[in-house]
Formats: C-alpha cells, structure tokens, sequence
C-alpha cells in the first residue's frame, strides 16, 4: 500500500504583524520570513514525519528547485513533481499576527497548471488499496478523484481552500475519507451544528467517514458504524499556520496503519498542538517520536 499525496507547493512569505491588515491601511510588519509550504507539501512532510511511506505529486515554477530538497530530505519519493518553466511557484503571502493567528492570501502559479494528461501519467504509477490525498488548491481536482476512484485507490480529501466549484463537485460522491474543519463542513453540507454536519454528509454519502476539527473545541469522528470525540491539549500559541495541515498527515497515517480511530484522533490532535508551538509551515511540524513522548495535558 502507497499513500499518494497530490497537492499544492508553495513558497510562503510570512509577515509578522500586530493586526491583520485594514482596508485602504498601510501597514509596517515587524518581519519577514521565508518558508516552503503550500497544504500539499505541509501535508506531505505531516505524513513523511509521522511515519508513512509518502510519495508526492504536483508542479513546481522556474523557482521552486528548494522544494523538492526539502521533501527528499524528509524521505518523500518526489518522482511525480513536474516542473512548469515558463511560470513563478505558488506562493502565499501569510500574516500572522500578536496572538498567533493567520490569514493567507494564494497566487497558485504552477499548481493550476496541473492537466488531465498529468494526471494520467502520474496515476497510472499507483493501484487498488493505495490511498490518495487532496486538497483544493491545485488544477483538475474533480479528473484526479475520478481517475483515482476507478483505480480503487482510497480517496482522503481535505477540502481547503473551500469555494463553490468544490461544493458543488459530483466527485465528492467519490471520496472516503473527508478531513474538514466547520467552515468547510459548513459549505458542503449546509449545517452549521458539528454534529448536523456529519450526518448531512454521511446521509449524502453513506459508505463515508467523516473527520470534523472544531478549532478550541477539539475534534469529532463519524462513520456508518463508529464515533469518537477529542478535546485539544494546553499549549502555548505560537502560530496557528499549518496546524490543519498537521492533523490532517497525522490522522491519514493514523488511519493508513490501521490504528483504533480514539487512538487516530490523539496521535493527531497532539501533532497538531505542538506544531502551534512553533513558527512556520512544514518547518513547524513534529516527529512522530517527539508526538508521542512530550506530555501534554488536555484543556
Ligand atoms: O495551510 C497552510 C498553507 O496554506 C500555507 O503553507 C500556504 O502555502 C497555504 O497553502
């Protein structure tokens, strides 16, 4: 069994500031710093550094070469990264402010240059039983989940960043494994209430299981046969960038070694807690051995 991860590579310039920026203000941050990011490749590194076999697909610019140091050196097979000269890298221009919060502006660059027939050649590397992870901010999602569907690879999606196309995407039908927060869950299934969310999308898509994090309120499972709960652990925020990333490499390892879903969901939520511990993207994401031995006390 492989675990595929098709996905977005950014470049995320970070600006440290005490607010998020008003319309029509001018603001002076207090620094900037450079990180490689993009939820494919947080991801990616979430899934090497927890301890999966992880193989990374996507499309990198004329400036994007560091990316694909960074995952080999965290042990990601990186043979399915194309490259788009003629176009800049994803990038992200991040804020983060006095409190640790973010918000995130995108220019997609090389990651909407993803085409069917890049899709066929790297899917035709991969087969039944092999997982398959996504997220929403490269080209030709719905052709990917289609193609990967009719291998019968196992389908985790992560539907982020949500817009209508997403929402209103048949291939959702088609997915196994969603890992969303409320906002998400909110768009795709017209519930506001965690846990009116969950049967609304296990009611549209019965054979689903569904993965809902609740920012401070912890996180909540659900499937057919199986539920389960867990609150978030008491640490101090640092910066909140690629904490869902986090969760979502942990918990799809979690699942992909067959672990009892409580068990999932706490290998998961500690990663996710201490990446807020530190700065950054991908930089900011644990190992799996300093997961499962620093103490942490649940809030
Ligand atoms: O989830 C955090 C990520 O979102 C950042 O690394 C940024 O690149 C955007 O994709």
């Amino acid at each position: 069994m492989k675990v595929l991860n098709f996905g977005s590579l950014n470049i995320d310039n970070v600006y440290a500031v005490d607010h998020f920026v008003r319309a029509g203000e001018t603001l002076s941050s207090t620094s900037l710093k450079k990180h490689v990011g993009g939820k494919g490749l947080n991801q990616t590194v979430a899934l090497a550094r927890s301890g999966s076999q992880v193989y990374m697909a996507g499309k990198i610019g004329n400036d994007g070469a560091h990316l694909l140091e960074v995952l080999k050196k965290e042990g990601v097979n990186v043979d399915h990264i194309m490259v788009a000269d003629y176009i800049d890298t994803g990038h992200a221009i991040i804020q983060v402010d006095k409190n640790g919060q973010n918000c995130i502006l995108l220019y997609g660059g090389s990651n909407l240059e993803i085409t069917r027939e890049d899709v066929d050649e790297v899917l035709k590397n991969f087969s039944k039983g092999d997982f398959i992870l996504l997220q929403n901010e490269i080209s030709n999602l719905p052709y990917i989940i289609k193609k990967a569907s009719e291998q019968g690879m196992t389908i985790a999606l992560n539907p982020s960043p949500i817009d209508d196309d997403l929402v209103n995407m048949e291939e959702l039908a088609l997915v196994d494994w969603f890992i969303l927060n409320e906002v998400e869950g909110l768009e795709i299934s017209g519930k506001k209430d965690p846990e009116e969310i969950c049967s609304e999308i296990l009611r549209r898509y019965p054979g689903a299981h569904v993965m809902l994090t609740l920012g401070s309120k912890g996180a909540m499972f659900r499937d057919a046969t199986r539920s389960a709960e867990h609150g978030i652990y008491d640490v101090p925020v640092v910066d909140t960038t690629a904490a869902g990333d986090t969760f979502t490499g942990y918990f799809l390892t979690g699942v992909a070694e067959g672990l009892e879903i409580n068990k999932v969901l706490e290998l998961a939520s500690k990663a996710s807690s201490l990446a807020v511990t530190k700065a950054g993207a991908s930089n900011s994401i644990p190992m799996r051995n300093e997961v499962e031995e620093t103490d942490m006390k649940l809030c």
